[in-house]
C-alpha cells in the first residue's frame, strides 16, 4: 500500500496548472457515446483513476478509447457500440457510471447497470434520475441490485421539475433528451460549470440545449449526434484546494487557469478570511503573510459554496483565529475528515450537519487517512502546515480527483513524497 509522507512548513510559492475539470470530463466521455458518425476528440483530459475507470466502462459497451497522457487528449469512438449493459465490478467503482444511462437509452431504448458506487459521502439516492427518465417516456425496473431502464419506442420530450438540482440527474437528463423527439424543459436543474461544459460539448456533435447554467433549460431534440472535438474546462475544486494551500502556507502561488468565476465563494470566503489574491484573465494569485481568520461556510448547490470545497475549509479552519461553522447541506455524511482532522489536534464539534471548529496555533502530525476525495485533499493541507512528518494512506480516494499532486506540490516547493508501505 502506499502513502504519502508531508513535512509541514514549507511556505508553497510559484506556479500551478490546473487541470481539465473531473466533473466536467466524466459526464462528457459518458456522452461521447452519443457520437453516432465519426469519434470524438477530448482535450485537457486529466489523467485521474475515474477517468480511467469510466473510460473502460464505456469500452465495456463498445467504444473504442485511447488516452494519450503525453497531450492528455482521449479519444472514443462510439460508432459502433455492441452493448447496453456494463458490468458489476466497474460500475460499483464509481458513482458517475450511472451517467451511461442517458446516452444509452436515448440511442438504443435500453440500458442496464447494477446500483452505482462512489465515496461514502451519503446514501445519494437516484430518484431524480429515473423521475427524469420516467417523465421522458422510459419504463424503470428494479431488482437484484440492478437497474433496467427500457423505451422501446423512443423518448418524448416533457416538461420535467427537479426536487433538487441534482448535478447528475441533470447531466443525464440532458443526455437523454438531446436525441428525444420533441422539447424538454427541465426546471431547477443543477447550474454548475460542469453542466455548462456538458451541453456545451452536446451542442457541438449536433445538440440544440439552451439554458444550461441557468434555472431552465430547454433541449430540442435532433434526429442524432456526431463525434467532435472538444476542451475541458479547468477544475475548479482542484483550482480551490490550491488556493487554500498558497493562503494556509502563508505562501503566494500563481493559479494557472482558475476561472474566478466559477470560484466566487471561494474567493470571497478566502479574502474574508484575511488571503489576498490577484484575479487575472490567465489565474488567481493567492497569498497570505499574516494569520487567517475564521469564517462561516455554508455548501449549497452552484453558485453557493461548493460541497466539494468543504473539506478543505475545514482543515483551514482548524488553524485559522477564531471560531468558525460549517454547515453541509448536500451531503447527509460528509464530515468523515472531523475525526482525522481531530487526529492532527483540531478542535472540531459535530452537531448533525453543522461543525463548530476552533482554530489552534499549530496541528501536530499524525498517521490519518484519506476517507474520502475531498478528505483526502484536506489531509494534504492540514499536513502542509502540521508540525513534524504526516502519514497519509487509502491514497486511492485523492487519486481519483488530482492529477499529478505530487509532483505539482513539489514545483511549489513542499515536501512532500510517495512511498510503498
Ligand atoms: N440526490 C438525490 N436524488 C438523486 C440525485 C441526487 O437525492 O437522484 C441527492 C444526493 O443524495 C446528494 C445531493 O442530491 O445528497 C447532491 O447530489 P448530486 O446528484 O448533485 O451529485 P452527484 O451528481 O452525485 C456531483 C459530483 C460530486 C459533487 C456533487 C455536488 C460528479 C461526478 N460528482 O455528484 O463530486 O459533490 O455533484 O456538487 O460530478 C467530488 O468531486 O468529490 C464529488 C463528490
Amino acid at each position: 500500500m502506499e502513502k504519502l509522507l508531508i513535512e509541514g512548513g514549507a511556505p508553497l510559492k510559484g506556479r500551478v496548472k490546473i487541470s481539465g475539470a473531473k466533473n466536467a470530463v466524466l459526464p462528457i466521455i459518458a456522452a461521447t457515446l452519443l457520437g453516432e458518425e465519426k469519434e470524438s476528440v477530448l482535450e485537457e483530459v486529466p489523467g485521474l483513476c475515474d477517468v480511467k475507470t469510466i473510460s473502460e466502462i464505456i469500452e465495456s459497451v463498445g467504444a473504442k478509447v485511447r488516452y494519450n497522457a503525453e497531450n492528455e487528449t482521449l479519444t472514443v469512438d462510439a460508432t459502433n457500440l455492441i452493448a447496453t449493459e456494463a458490468p458489476t465490478d466497474l460500475v460499483r467503482k464509481m458513482r458517475a457510471s450511472f451517467l451511461i444511462i442517458g446516452p444509452l437509452l436515448t440511442r438504443y431504448g435500453k440500458a442496464k447497470i447494477s446500483l452505482p458506487g462512489g465515496c461514502a459521502i451519503g446514501t445519494r439516492p437516484i430518484d431524480l434520475h429515473l423521475k427524469g427518465f420516467e417523465a421522458l417516456g422510459a419504463k424503470i425496473e428494479i431488482g437484484h441490485g440492478f437497474i433496467s431502464v427500457t423505451a422501446p419506442n423512443g423518448l418524448v420530450g416533457n416538461r420535467i421539475y427537479l426536487d433538487f438540482p441534482s448535478v447528475g440527474a441533470t447531466e443525464n437528463i440532458l443526455m437523454a433528451a438531446a436525441t428525444a423527439k420533441g422539447e424538454t424543459y427541465l426546471e431547477n436543474p443543477a447550474e454548475e460549470p460542469e453542466i455548462v461544459d456538458l451541453a456545451n460539448f452536446l451542442n457541438v456533435m449536433g445538440a440544440k440545449i439552451r439554458g444550461a447554467g441557468t434555472n431552465l433549460i430547454k433541449i430540442t431534440g435532433v434526429e442524432r449526434l456526431r463525434g467532435e472535438n472538444y476542451t475541458i474546462i479547468p477544475d475548479r475544486i482542484e483550482a480551490g484546494t490550491y488556493m487554500l494551500a498558497a493562503a494556509m502556507t502563508k505562501g503566494d502561488v500563481f493559479i494557472e487557469n482558475a476561472i474566478r468565476e466559477h470560484l466566487k465563494p471561494v474567493i470571497a470566503k478566502l479574502k474574508d478570511a484575511g488571503a489576498s489574491l490577484e484575479e487575472s484573465i490567465n489565474g488567481i494569485r493567492v497569498y497570505a503573510s499574516g494569520d487567517l481568520k475564521s469564517v462561516d461556510i455554508k455548501t449549497m448547490p452552484y453558485p453557493g459554496f461548493p460541497t466539494d470545497m468543504q473539506a478543505q475549509f475545514m482543515a483551514m479552519l482548524a488553524i485559522s483565529k477564531g471560531k468558525g461553522q460549517v454547515i453541509e447541506t448536500v451531503f447527509e455524511n460528509r464530515f468523515m475528515h472531523v475525526e482525522e482532522l481531530r487526529r492532527m489536534g483540531a478542535n472540531i464539534t459535530v452537531n448533525e450537519r453543522c461543525a463548530e471548529v476552533v482554530g489552534v496555533e499549530k496541528l501536530k502530525a499524525s498517521r490519518v487517512k484519506a476517507t474520502d476525495l475531498r478528505a483526502g485533499a484536506a489531509m494534504v493541507l492540514a499536513a502542509l502546515v502540521a508540525d513534524g512528518v504526516t502519514e497519509i494512506t487509502a491514497l486511492h480516494h485523492i487519486d481519483r480527483g488530482y492529477h499529478n499532486l505530487v509532483e505539482k506540490l513539489i514545483s511549489l516547493g513542499a515536501k512532500i513524497k510517495r512511498i510503498e508501505e
